[in-house]
């Protein structure tokens, strides 16, 4: 649905290369992506990607060395930073701390000579957005760390900015409260309606938030998608294994006809898979990676079926909510281990048994290896 909105931001072919004294960074390695009118748009990836960098483009901060930025059909990187109506919200939320909650949110504006009862009634309104009428009065101090978080989102927003840059806001805080606040920030950001770039290496909380996601690896985009897109259909082997849990099962590929592929594994058993129903692109290559996610096995004390795995179940972890079998495979050359993840235990498999692994081709992907 998001789909239809305007495209308001668009990053065409962006890279940033800093030049130390002895090396050359390739901080940006060409990267183009498109944000919706207000989506909430994740750059998502390891430390040292490049997720940073490419907000501190966007914000004015840094030249960069190559491409075009354009925000609401302007050539942005031709307006000086202070004239991009950008708010930001940086990793360290740095509120000052001699003054009380109001005189922070208020500070910008009385910065920007903004008459003193316009700066009362725009300062009230987004205090209230995030929901802190109560601590106006207070110094950041004697306010929690998700309050004080809510505080730098609400200074960053008083000044109604068209383009909202969060770099990893929720690092300071504890898990439980993360998970609050992302939820926190995704309300304001939608009830703001304003177009946002939010940087994170947790995939849990992009998942969580994001429009639209953006993985990064190695200062370039590896795949950009819808949550559900980045996790169901993963297109490369770092993205799959970087968003959850995934499987790779070595397998050599034998094409059968136009429409299937026969995957032999190391065991010597065969599964046949159809080309039109796994999630990834067709396969030429004689060596693969099967892929899939761990939620989407079966496993079953019943041997022999066709287009199944046999396997021993080497452990079993009770996680409360969710049960997790470790099943090796491939016992007559190098094992190989398989996760399967269970909302309940499975009657009749317990540790030691020998079990079948079924999967559904849909939920495959294939990747070829070298
Ligand atoms: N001013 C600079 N001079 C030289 N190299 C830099 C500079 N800023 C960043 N880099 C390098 O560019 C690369 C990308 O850095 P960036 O800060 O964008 O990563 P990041 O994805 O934000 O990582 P993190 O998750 O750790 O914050 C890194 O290798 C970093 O060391
Ligand atoms: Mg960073």
């Amino acid at each position: 649905m998001n789909q239809k909105r305007p495209i308001t931001l668009s990053i065409q072919n962006l890279s940033k290369v800093f030049h130390g004294k002895t090396e050359r960074v390739m901080a940006v390695d060409d990267i183009s992506f498109h944000v919706s009118e207000g989506d909430l748009f994740t750059l998502l990836g390891p430390s040292g990607c490049g997720k940073t960098t490419t907000l501190r483009c966007l914000a004015g901060f840094e030249k960069p060395s190559n491409g075009n930025i354009r925000f609401l059909g302007r050539d942005f990187t031709t307006i000086p930073p202070f004239r991009r109506n950008i708010g930001m919200v940086f990793q360290s939320y740095a509120l000052f701390p001699h003054m009380s909650i109001f005189d922070n949110v208020a500070y910008g504006l009385r910065m920007r000579k903004i008459p003193r009862r316009e700066i009362e009634q725009r300062v009230n309104r987004i205090i209230q957005l995030v929901e802190l009428e109560e601590t106006q009065k207070r110094k950041p101090s004697e306010l929690s760390g998700g309050q004080q978080q809510r505080i730098a989102l609400a200074r960053a927003l008083v000044y109604e900015p068209k383009l909202l840059l969060l770099d990893e806001p929720l690092s300071n805080l504890d898990a439980k409260l993360r998970i609050y606040m992302r939820e926190e920030i995704r309300r304001i950001q939608q009830k703001a309606k304003v177009t946002t770039i939010y940087v994170t290496h947790d995939q849990e909380e992009a998942l969580a938030i994001s429009d639209q996601i953006a993985v990064m690896s190695d200062g370039k985009i590896d795949q950009i998608g819808s949550p559900d897109e980045i996790y169901e259909k993963p297109q490369t082997i770092h993205v799959a294994d970087f968003i959850g849990q995934a499987n790779f099962l070595t397998c050599s590929l034998v094409k059968k006809n136009e429409e299937s592929v026969i995957l032999r594994f190391p065991s010597n058993e065969t599964v046949l898979l159809d080309q039109n129903k796994k999630r990834t692109s067709a396969c030429d290559h004689s060596k693969g990676l099967l892929f899939i996610r761990p939620e989407r096995l079966e496993v079953t004390p019943v041997l022999g079926k066709a287009n199944s795995l046999k396997g021993q179940v080497k452990r079993v972890l009770y996680l409360g909510s969710q049960v997790r079998y470790y099943i090796q495979i491939f016992q007559q050359s190098a094992p190989q281990e398989v996760l399967v993840d269970k909302n309940r235990r499975i009657k009749d498999v317990k540790e030691g048994d020998e079990v079948a692994l079924i999967f559904n081709e849909e939920d495959t992907g294939l990747f070829p290896l070298e």
